[in-house]
C-alpha cells in the first residue's frame, strides 16, 4: 500500500489497532492484530469462545492495555491517556453488556443518570438529558420503574441510554442481545441501527448470533486464536466465507442433504454477492432445460446482494459438463453435489 493510499485510510479511520498482542500470564489471547475501523461504520467481531473478541474490545476503552502493539482513536495512542484525557476516553467510548449491569435498586431514570452524576454534571441538565434519552429508546414512560420490573428488551434499552448519556461517539457491544428473545432481539437491533444513522456513532460489536452481523454491521472479522482469520464487507464473507472457522460459524447445516433417486442428479447455484446476481428462476428453467426442479435453497439479501444457494433436482440426461456449463452462467458458483 502507498504512502498516499495509508494517509486516506487513516483519515476515514476512527479506531485502528497496529500489531497488536495481548498476554494474560502465559496465554495469549490476541496475536499481531492490525485492523482499522471506519467512523460511523457498524463493525462485527465474530469467533468462537475463548477467541480472543473481549480482550480485543476491552483494548478499546483501555478496560485492558495491549501486551504491544499501539491502540489509536481519532489517531491518537491511548496507551499515554491518564486522569483527565482516560475520563474523557472512557466518556468518549461507552459499553453495553449481554447482562446489562444496571443497578437493581435504582430506577431507571437514576440508572441512566449515573454516569452525569458522576461526570459532576448539574443536577437540572441532568433531568433533561435523562428524559431526551429515555425518549430515544423508548421508555420516557419508564423512568420511576425499577429494573425487575422490566422486560429484558427493556433493560437492554436502559443500558443504551445509559451508555449513550454522555455522547460518545464510540458505542462497544459484548454480546448485547445474547441474553434476549428474538422479538426483543430485534427492536434491540433496530434501536442500535437508528442511533448508528441518526447520530453517527460507531459501533463495534461482538455476537455469536449471526443474524445480528448480518441485519446491522457494514464489515465483519472472524477471530480464531487471537488472529484475524478473514475480515471484509458483511456479503463478502457471508458469500463466500474461505476460513473453515468461518464456514463453521455461518455453516448452512439447514439446508437438507440429497435425498437420493435413482436417476436424479442434483447441482448446487451459489449466490455469494460478487456480481450482484438475481436468482431468476424462468431464466434457470431456459438453460438448464426440462426435468429441472428446485430440491431446496436458502437464499437472503444482504446489503443488496443475493447470497445463499439453490440445489436444483436434474431428471434429463442432459450431459453434466453441458449442463455446469450453463449454469455456471446463472450464479457465481456451481457444483455437484
Ligand atoms: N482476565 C483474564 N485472565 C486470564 N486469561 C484471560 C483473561 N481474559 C481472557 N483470558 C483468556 O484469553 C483468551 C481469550 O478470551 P476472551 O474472553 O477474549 O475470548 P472471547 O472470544 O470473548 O470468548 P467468549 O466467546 O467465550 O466470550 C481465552 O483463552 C481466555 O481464557
Ligand atoms: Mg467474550
Amino acid at each position: 500500500m502507498s504512502r498516499f493510499q495509508q494517509q486516506i485510510q487513516s483519515a476515514h479511520a476512527h479506531l485502528q489497532l497496529q500489531g497488536i498482542h495481548k498476554r494474560y500470564g502465559s496465554v495469549s489471547a490476541l496475536d499481531t492484530i492490525d485492523l482499522e475501523i471506519r467512523r460511523g461504520e457498524v463493525f462485527g467481531i465474530i469467533g468462537r469462545s475463548g477467541a480472543g473478541k473481549s480482550s480485543l474490545l476491552r483494548l478499546l476503552n483501555r478496560l485492558e492495555s495491549p501486551s504491544a502493539g499501539q491502540v489509536l482513536i481519532d489517531g491518537q495512542d491511548i496507551a499515554g491517556f491518564q486522569g483527565k484525557q482516560l475520563q474523557a476516553l472512557r466518556r468518549n467510548v461507552a459499553m453495553i453488556f449481554q447482562h446489562f449491569n444496571l443497578l437493581a435498586n435504582r430506577t431507571v431514570g437514576e440508572n441512566v443518570e449515573l454516569p452525569l452524576r458522576m461526570a459532576g454534571v448539574p443536577r437540572t441538565q441532568r433531568a433533561a438529558r435523562v428524559q431526551e434519552l429515555l425518549q430515544l429508546v423508548g421508555l420516557a414512560d419508564r423512568a420511576g420503574h425499577y429494573p425487575a420490573q422490566l422486560s429484558g428488551g427493556q433493560k437492554q434499552r436502559v443500558g443504551i441510554a445509559r451508555a449513550l448519556v454522555l455522547q460518545p461517539q464510540i458505542l462497544l457491544c459484548d454480546e448485547a442481545t445474547s441474553a434476549l428473545d428474538p422479538q426483543s432481539t430485534q427492536s434491540v437491533l433496530e434501536l442500535l441501527r437508528d442511533i448508528n444513522q441518526r447520530l453517527g456513532l460507531t459501533i463495534v460489536l461482538i455476537t455469536h448470533e449471526m443474524q445480528v452481523i448480518r441485519d446491522l454491521c457494514d464489515r465483519v472479522v472472524v477471530l480464531e486464536q487471537g488472529r484475524v482469520v478473514e475480515a471484509g464487507e458483511v456479503w463478502q464473507v457471508f458469500g463466500n466465507p474461505r476460513h473453515p472457522v468461518s464456514r463453521i460459524l455461518l455453516s448452512d447445516a439447514a439446508l437438507p442433504r440429497k435425498a437420493s433417486h435413482p436417476g436424479q442428479r442434483y447441482i448446487d447455484l451459489h449466490y455469494t454477492g460478487d456480481r450482484q446476481l438475481q436468482p431468476d428462476l424462468q431464466a434457470i428453467g431456459a438453460a438448464l432445460g426440462e426435468g429441472v426442479s428446485l430440491y431446496s435453497g436458502t437464499l437472503e439479501p444482504i446489503q443488496g446482494r443475493y447470497l445463499g444457494r439453490l440445489r436444483l433436482a436434474i431428471s434429463n440426461s442432459t450431459p453434466a459438463d453441458v449442463l455446469m456449463q450453463r449454469a455456471s452462467r446463472l450464479a457465481d458458483r456451481v457444483e455437484w453435489v
